[in-house]
């Protein structure tokens, strides 16, 4: 075996049993005489029929279809004054790995049906791995973790049926206006990016950076494609769909093996540690953004992907991503939905992947590993016969630092169930009609009329139509108008089926 799990010299190897005795044959079982019956003792065909059963792991509960490659993330400038993680030290360079993927369909589903796109990137860095795991969209749909098991459902498939259902989608959004920012983008050009590689991505969350001197910073992580953005119209991706379901699957890794690496330049929007205490919007809703004339895009570095993966199941399917994973110099923020998924990957990899998800290959870090964490299902990495706790007398060291945490914040208060407190800017609706109104140009205000008043007709009725029309007019009165007026004579808008998953 190599470092990385691969079977060395496959090609010059004989076939062998999982234990590494010859294998008899890959191509007849043991019978008793050529017409006549299987015997049980057949331990090589049995072993393999066993195996076969158990080949697939559950697949990701969301996000599962997807694929990604690795690259090396370099930073070409400094910005030792906010953080002092040594992946983000002028000039260091770290090998990474980055999933790309839809959000609600299964492994299965066609690569361009009108979605939300993640963007997970696992930096394998000298203090341990960072994870960020974000989309191509910097804000989100609901701003408290308990609703994301709702949201999620809404988008999947109906109990009875099994199908997509839009009338559940836009029950779901328009019981929860919060979604409209979010909405705004995914019924957008942002919904159909062409291909991963023309996409960009952001860690959507509010993270803390802290440099050396123990000086604190909220951020908002922007990666920009280099390959400039590109989207599919509705019928490019519809026909797309048919055509080739792995279209983004298979685009990424025909450019990685023409020798066309794609980059994208992070930067981040930076936020003084105080100013978080008063500023006009809540900087940790994800629902909002904050505008760059008050947070101008400071340039990090650049992510460049340069090799695809061996083996897919091996390096992307067991791939484990979590925003909880961390290291020194960057925090998580008071940002609820990403406290609820500092919890929540790591437990949903345990259960898809296995108990020693993090001693696969493609999760271990490129450091040393001296964990608590033992024994349990697929143990492969182990401490011998080292003390299994701690404190103990034994020498194995134990990590013990006490006090305010570097990257902690302060939190006051009773214990309630509520929603955030506003402040004195704080709505659901300005940041998406600005959206709609100062992003988007003409051509993209018809294209977002055409697709939502499509997805409208695709079987949403009563009265989540009639509130739909009141979420749009909210967001623009004359986009609202529009699509109302659309969906009301049922002009020239086609019903899209099983559009605007989450
Ligand atoms: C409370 C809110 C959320 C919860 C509980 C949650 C939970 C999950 C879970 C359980 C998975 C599957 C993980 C696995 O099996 O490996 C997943 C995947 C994913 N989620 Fe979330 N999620 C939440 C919000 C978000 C947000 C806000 C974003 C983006 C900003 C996001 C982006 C992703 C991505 C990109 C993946 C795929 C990871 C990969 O490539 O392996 N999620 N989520």
């Amino acid at each position: 075996m190599s470092d990385t799990g691969k079977i060395k010299d496959v090609a010059n190897t004989p076939s062998t049993m999982s234990t590494g005795a010859p294998a008899v044959s890959d191509r007849n079982s043991l019978t008793i005489g050529a017409d006549g019956p299987i015997v049980l003792h057949d331990v090589h065909f049995l072993e393999q029929m066993a195996h076969f059963n158990r080949e697939k792991t559950p697949e990701r509960q969301p996000h599962a279809k997807g694929s990604g490659a690795f690259g090396v993330f370099e930073t070409t400038e400094d910005v030792s004054a906010y953080t002092k993680a040594a992946l983000f030290q002028p000039g260091a360079s770290s090998e990474m790995l980055a999933r790309f993927s839809t959000v609600a369909g299964e492994q299965g589903s066609p690569d361009t049906w009108r979605d939300v796109r993640g963007f997970s990137l696992k930096f394998y860095t000298s203090e341990g791995n960072y994870d960020l795991v974000g989309n191509n969209t910097p804000v989100f749909f609901v701003r408290d973790p308990m609703k994301f098991p709702h949201f999620i459902r809404s988008q999947k498939r109906l109990p009875a049926s099994g199908l997509r259902d839009n009338h559940m989608q836009w029950d779901f959004w328009t019981n929860n206006p919060e979604s409209a920012h979010q909405v705004t983008y995914l019924m957008g050009e942002r919904g159909l990016p062409r291909t991963w590689r023309h996409m960009n991505g952001y860690g959507s969350h509010t993270y803390m950076w802290v440099n050396a001197g123990g000086d604190k910073f909220w951020v908002k992580y922007h990666f920009h494609t280099e390959q400039g953005m590109e989207f599919f119209s509705n019928q490019e991706a519809a026909k797309m769909a048919g055509d080739d379901a792995d279209f983004h699957r298979r685009d990424l890794f025909d450019a990685i093996a023409r020798g066309e690496h794609p980059s994208w330049i992070m930067s981040v929007q930076v936020m003084p540690y105080e100013e978080a205490k008063t500023y006009r919007i809540n900087p940790f809703d994800l629902t909002k953004t904050w505008p760059h004339e008050d947070y101008p895009l400071i340039r990090v570095g650049k992510m460049t992907l340069n090799r695809n993966p061996e083996n897919f199941f091996a390096q992307i399917e067991q791939a484990a991503f979590s925003p909880g994973n961390t290291v020194p110099g960057i925090g998580l923020s008071p940002d609820r939905m990403l406290l609820g998924r500092a919890f929540a990957y790591n437990d949903a990899q345990r259960n898809r992947i296995g108990t020693n998800f993090h001693q696969l290959p493609v999760n271990q870090p490129k450091v040393p590993v001296n964990t608590y964490m033992f024994d349990g299902q697929m143990a492969y990495h182990h401490s011998g016969d080292a003390p299994v706790y701690a404190t103990n007398s034994g020498g194995r060291p134990w990590a013990d630092e006490t006090g305010a945490v570097a990257d902690g914040w302060e939190a006051d208060g009773t214990m309630v169930r509520t929603a955030y407190t506003l402040r004195s800017e704080d709505d659901d609706f300005s940041q998406p009609g600005k959206l709609v109104r100062k992003v988007f140009n003409d051509d993209q205000r018809a294209a977002l009329v055409e697709t939502v008043a499509g997805a409208l007709l695709g079987g949403v009725r009563e009265p989540v139509l009639s509130r739909a029309f009141d979420y749009w007019k909210s967001v623009d009165a004359d986009v609202g108008a529009r699509i109302e007026a659309k969906v009301r004579n049922h002009a020239a808008a086609k019903p899209v089926q099983g559009m605007g998953e989450g």
